[in-house]
């Protein structure tokens, strides 16, 4: 049983809730290691097609915990073991949707933008404050919030450590949607159960494709969107897809 998380099953969907209330969900060992452990378990279990990730409406998650890391010096750094947990939490191949209320700080903004997609409450906040405890950010704080935001804001945001509200986030494409705080989870958990109905198959190497977007130039991207898109035309669920249109029925897709 994770002590530092909720996990609950939506029919397809897992919703999985930060809960370390006394720290506004920052991000600890422990945490960080039951996330990754609960994610695998996703991973492997076929009946989950995707996963929501909240935490609470005051914070989806303050950052990293600052106790524990007040207690490592530069040679505990190298050798930390949060950062192979964070490793396995990246790697989760299927789709995955941020529902972000009140604060997503440093470790909790990269740990929302390792999402697929983030809906955010009205009242959430964005920041990177790393700066403002004379270091930077370690898990994608650089690399991703630049090219979901933009150089200039991602440099402000970064650089200032000032974080922005969900409605500047909505503008810059940090997240793609925003609701009244009480109905984030309902509305995230809407959009994972209709990609959860999807082809499991087709879903997953859509995402792929999209995430090489970020990576590859233009050429070897399409490249490997072709190779993507051929290989799904060896699936019983594409031509179940196109069968169940011409019939004029739902299609019944069983991941094969
Ligand atoms: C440990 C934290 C914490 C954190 C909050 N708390 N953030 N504990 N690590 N990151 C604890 C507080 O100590 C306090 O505990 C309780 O949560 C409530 O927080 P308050 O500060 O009293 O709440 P409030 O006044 O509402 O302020 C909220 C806040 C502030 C603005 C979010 O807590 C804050 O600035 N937190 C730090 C945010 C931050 O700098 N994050 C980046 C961390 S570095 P007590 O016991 O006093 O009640 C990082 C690097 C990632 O994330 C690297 C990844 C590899």
């Amino acid at each position: 049983m994770p002590q530092t998380l909720a996990v609950q099953s939506h029919q397809a969907v897992c919703l999985i809730t930060l809960q370390r209330p006394q720290a506004l969900n920052a991000l600890s060992t422990e945490l960080l290691a039951e996330l990754a452990t609960e994610l695998e378990r996703c991973t492997h279990d076929d009946t989950i097609r995707a996963v929501v990730l909240t935490g609470s409406r005051k914070a989806f998650a303050a950052g990293a915990d600052l106790n524990e890391m007040a207690e490592r010096d530069l040679v505990g750094m190298l050798n930390d073991p949060r950062q192979a947990y964070w490793q396995r939490i990246t790697g989760f191949a299927k789709p995955m949707i941020a529902a972000v209320n009140g604060y997503a700080l440093g470790g909790g903004c990269e740990l929302a933008m390792h999402a697929d997609i983030l809906i955010a409450g009205e009242e959430a906040q964005f920041g990177q404050p790393e700066i403002n405890l004379g270091i930077m950010p370690g898990a994608g704080g650089t690399q991703r919030l630049l090219r979901a935001v933009g150089k200039s804001l991602a440099m402000q945001m970064v650089l200032s450590g000032e974080p922005i509200s969900a409605r500047r986030a909505l503008e810059a494409g940090l997240v793609s949607e925003i609701t009244p705080p009480e109905l984030t989870v309902e509305r995230a958990l809407q959009i994972a159960t209709t990609i959860a109905s999807k082809a499991p198959l087709a879903v997953r190497l859509a995402k792929e494709a999209l995430l090489k977007a970020q990576d590859l130039d233009l050429a070897s991207g399409l490249r490997f969107e072709r190779h993507a898109f051929t290989l799904l035309a060896g699936t019983a669920d594409r031509n179940e897809g196109i069968r169940a249109f011409q019939e004029k029925r739902p299609a019944r897709f069983n991941g094969q």
